[in-house]
């Protein structure tokens, strides 16, 4: 897994030059659904924050009522055997000019518009290819605009330094890791969280400021016992954010152990990126700490042969 994440700004440049031979109307696209699951569906979540059009991802088996002729519809699933994402895309494929993004399965025979990624990895580690390429097309609809050179610079440039950070980091954490952000960095908290999960086997939780500071702020009346919280931050957050921040920071650390990190970048993209990646590695080091092989997905792929034996006997 280390060894796939460290080539993470090469995938980047690989992601970003595969092509796509299919056209869609700009002029008649309203609004962007994505349909995607775990590993795949983040990316939208990420990107989500960048629309300049409503954009709304979906985990589910059913698609949101509004979708129409006006949506662009894109399933995003590395094996493209996702049941919950196959069962979207059907129910869409219809109504929506519509785009998947898979390495094949059962999705990528469904559809006429498919942006095909390189396979034989875990779909968490693919997050180059589910994110950049699905960033190009929207960005080439002119639904965002992103400085992709930018990232790969950033990426290149500070290799050391994030896999020092995030060795930090994974070394640094005592308990239950508890990640924080803003905007598109709560996005990235719960990526961070979901690496933890997947990568470290081990729970961890991710929050959203400011709604975290409705409800979860209260829960440290009680204690911080075995937390270790992650701050994702910006040094061009708003005023409002960073008040906030400062507070939480003051709190919580009577109670538990915080750590903030910064991300470097001109860009809201970029940083996000960045601070994605370090969690990436963050959350490998952490599986290694552990003693634990951060790659196979034991419960989840049960679950999916569970699912499957239970579908084909009752079909
Ligand atoms: C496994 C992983 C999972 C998958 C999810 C959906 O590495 O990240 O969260 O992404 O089970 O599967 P796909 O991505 O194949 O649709």
């Amino acid at each position: 897994m280390l060894d796939v994440v460290r080539k993470f700004p090469e995938q980047v440049k690989e992601a970003l030059g595969i092509e796509f031979n299919f056209e869609i109307e700009r002029e008649k696209i309203k609004n962007v659904v994505v349909a995607g699951m775990g590993g795949s569906a983040i990316s939208a979540d990420i990107l989500s924050h960048f629309s300049s059009i409503p954009f709304h991802v979906v985990r589910d088996y059913k698609p949101p009522s509004f979708i129409d002729e006006d949506t662009l519809f894109i399933a995003v699933s590395y094996s493209g055997n996702t049941e919950e994402t196959i069962s979207c895309f059907s129910l869409a494929r219809e109504k929506c000019p519509h785009v998947v993004i898979t390495t094949g399965g059962k999705l990528g025979s469904m559809a006429k518009n498919v942006i095909k990624i390189p396979s034989g990895m875990q779909p968490r580690a693919a997050i180059a290819y589910l994110l950049f390429p699905m960033a190009k097309l929207l960005s080439s609809l002119g639904i965002m605009d992103l400085d992709f050179d930018e990232v790969v610079y950033l990426m290149e440039s500070n290799r050391d330094r994030i896999e020092e950070i995030a060795k930090e980091v994974g070394g640094g954490i005592k308990g239950i890791p508890v990640i924080y952000g803003y905007g598109v960095m709560g996005s990235i908290a719960r990526r961070w969280r979901q690496q933890f999960n997947e990568n470290a086997k081990m729970h961890a939780f991710d929050f959203v400021l400011p709604e975290c500071n409705h409800n979860e702020l209260e829960a440290w009346e009680g204690g911080g016992d075995n937390i270790t919280c992650i701050f994702l931050r910006e040094k061009e957050e708003m005023d409002r954010i960073k008040a906030r921040f400062d507070f939480m920071r003051e709190e919580y650390e009577e109670k538990a152990r915080v750590i903030e990190l910064y991300a470097p970048g001109k860009s809201r993209f970029s940083r996000a990126i960045y601070h994605m990646h370090v969690g990436d590695m963050a959350s490998i080091y952490m599986a290694e700490r552990r003693g634990i092989d951060a790659e196979p997905v034991n419960l989840i792929m049960q679950l999916k042969n569970v699912l499957s034996q239970h579908s084909r006997s009752s079909s």
